[in-house]
């Protein structure tokens, strides 16, 4: 191929700029040249209290690079990835080149279409829970080399998830210091001009189980959480270790699971809150006997409302000005 088009730019650009980020602090940038689309992790972008290890801003950056690979397939290009190694010392996470011509598949064409569909969805799900045959697609969409995927099945696992879950709940209410960097990321109304951070009507009163936990949600206990979870679809995204690499591609493996959801005519969010807590993160390994280190749970339902898009930075933002005369 020659370099990349014009609405070429635009479609990997777009692709990036959807995908579902930490408090959507979309901490990302992107460079093309020639065939390849070069993604970099936005460093300057922290959380000190809710992400201090950065964990969660490569998980984010692993999702911009699904999206990233689905756009070069949607183009009709074969798309090859390399990842960066697990030197911290770089912010590069990974190139997807364009190689030779290769249509789409129809599965591809599907998860391409719902990126701009996808959405987190932080309310209680319709009644009717998935099929077998539901899950099973959405878990083989995640299906990512070096990731597993792990459904939380049986009432002792809802249980001790919904413990876990309890547990972190009441300790982010009163933990000042996350609550101030938290309400820096919720948006007002009067305030839209910002295209970071979360809508504050986005968030409701707050999930039993799901959402962020504010200062004045309310606590329920165990009891009424695991009759909650019960109730949806959860599954926990994990690696053998804590690499920067592996949580690329577990954010990777977590957007392929949502787009397949969404491109299903289902819905899902993402919870990865009280696994910032290194006791609930470990508890949880040992009660689902999990082999690795959890990441991230996504729950998985049926939506009974339609969910407004949530801001995003402008493509000048994102990538080179260069590219982009025209864009928004
Ligand atoms: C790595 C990661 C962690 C996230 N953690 C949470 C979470 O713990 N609770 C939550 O309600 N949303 C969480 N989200 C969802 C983001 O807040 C959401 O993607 C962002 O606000 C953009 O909104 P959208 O997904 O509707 O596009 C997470 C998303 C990612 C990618």
């Amino acid at each position: 191929m020659s370099s990349w088009s014009y609405d070429e730019t635009k479609t990997l650009i777009r692709a990036v700029q959807l995908a579902p980020s930490v408090h959507n602090s979309q901490p990302w940038s992107l460079e093309l040249s020639k065939h390849d689309a070069l993604l970099f992790e936005r460093r300057d972008i922290t959380l000190p209290y809710h992400d201090p290890t950065g964990r969660d801003r490569l998980l984010s950056c692993g999702t911009a690079l699904a999206n990233l690979e689905l756009a070069v397939r949607e183009l009709g290009w074969r798309a090859e990835t390399s990842l960066s190694g697990d030197s911290s010392l770089s912010d590069w996470v990974g190139t997807v080149t364009a190689s030779t011509p290769q249509p789409a598949t129809a599965t591809e064409h599907a998860w391409y279409e719902a990126i701009p569909r996808r959405r987190s969805y932080r309310l209680p799900f319709n009644r009717d829970g998935l099929s077998a045959d539901e899950i099973k697609v959405v878990i083989a969409a995640a299906e990512v080399d070096g990731v597993s995927t792990q459904l939380v099945a049986g009432q002792d696992e809802i249980h001790a998830l919904a413990g876990l879950v309890e547990y972190a709940t009441n300790v982010y209410r009163h933990d000042h210091a996350y609550q101030r960097e938290l309400a820096g990321w919720i948006t007002r109304r009067h305030n839209r001009r910002v295209r970071t951070g979360i809508p504050q009507e986005r968030l409701g009163p707050g999930l039993r189980f799901g959402g962020l936990v504010r200062p004045n949600n309310p606590a329920p206990d165990a009891e009424v959480i695991a009759e909650s979870i019960s109730r949806e679809t959860v599954l926990v995204f994990l690696s053998e270790r804590d690499s920067r690499r592996e949580h690329v591609l577990a954010g990777a493996a977590l957007q392929r699971a949502w787009l397949s959801a969404t491109a299903l005519g289902l819905a899902a969010s993402v919870v990865t809150q009280p696994l910032h807590l290194s006791e609930v993160r470990g508890r949880l390994a040992d009660a689902l006997e999990l082999p690795g280190r959890p990441h991230a749970l996504l729950r998985v339902g049926r939506p009974t409302w339609p969910i407004p898009a949530a801001p995003r930075r402008s493509a000048q933002e994102i990538a080179e000005p260069r590219y982009l005369e025209g864009l928004s």
